[in-house]
């Protein structure tokens, strides 16, 4: 089982992504994670990749391409993996297809979560993660069980996102819509796109969301 979540900043991707990775032994390949890592060990693609992050724009097409390829061989995909954040150009999505069909994989669903622009400042301005897991927190949405200690391994260190301040969060909504979002219609011409209403709890989503899994 192959999957893709698409859907604008803010939307419940990496939350979503988080239960349906320890459910279905789903491996998550996030670009978003994969560039925040090259960052944070200060290679030069974090370097170039920090500049473009912060300001809200996408990173070049080809390095993200190459990137993606390597992790889809790795053999911890063999039951499955999930497209977090990728694709996110025509061009992506195309380069995607063509790997796709040269490694004799297909993509299964492609989860579209729709969410109202409003909501996403709210949701993002909000979040955190810790340090050691990155698992996913929210300052109203979900709080760790015990305040400043992560429900998963216990750590007492949290960060939050640089690209998460107000101003860029509009600029990679901008980015959403005239780049990400026109790949939409590729996907529901091959009938593999559904579209799930973000705007619900986190339970709501995942249920609708593992529902479609099990079921098409
Ligand atoms: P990336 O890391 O992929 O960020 P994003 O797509 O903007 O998505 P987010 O991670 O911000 O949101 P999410 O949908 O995962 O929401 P989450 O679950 O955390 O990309 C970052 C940057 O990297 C890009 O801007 C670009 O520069 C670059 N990049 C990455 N991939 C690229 C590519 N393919 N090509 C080019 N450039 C690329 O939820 C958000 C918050 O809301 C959390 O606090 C959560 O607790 C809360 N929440 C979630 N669901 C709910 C709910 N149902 N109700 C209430 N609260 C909720």
């Amino acid at each position: 089982m192959n999957l893709i979540i698409l859907g604008p900043p803010g939307a419940g991707k990496g939350t979503q992504c988080e239960r349906l990775v320890e459910t279905f032994g789903l491996v998550q390949l996030s670009t978003g994670d994969m560039l925040r890592a090259e960052v944070t060990s200060g290679s030069e693609l974090g370097k170039k990749a920090k500049i473009l992050i912060d300001a809200g724009n996408l990173v070049p097409d080809d390095l993200i391409i190459a990137m993606i390829s390597s992790q889809i061989d790795r053999p911890s995909t063999e039951n499955g993996f999930i497209l977090d954040g990728f694709p996110r150009t025509t061009a992506q999505a195309n380069a995607l297809h063509k790997m796709l069909s040269e490694k004799s994989l297909k993509i299964d669903h492609v989860i579209q979560l729709a969410v109202d622009e409003e909501i996403i400042v709210s949701r993002l301005s909000g979040r955190f993660s810790c340090a050691k897991c990155h698992a996913g927190y929210h300052d109203i949405f979900k709080k760790p069980n015990k305040d400043g200690i992560c429900d998963k391994c216990g750590a007492q260190e949290f960060l939050r996102r640089s690209d998460d301040k107000p101003e860029t969060v509009r600029s990679r909504l901008r980015a959403y819509r005239e780049q990400t979002a026109p790949i939409l219609p590729f996907y529901d011409e091959k009938g593999v796109l559904k579209v799930v209403d973000g705007m619900g709890s986190m339970e709501d989503v995942y249920n609708t969301v593992r529902e479609i899994i099990l079921n098409g």
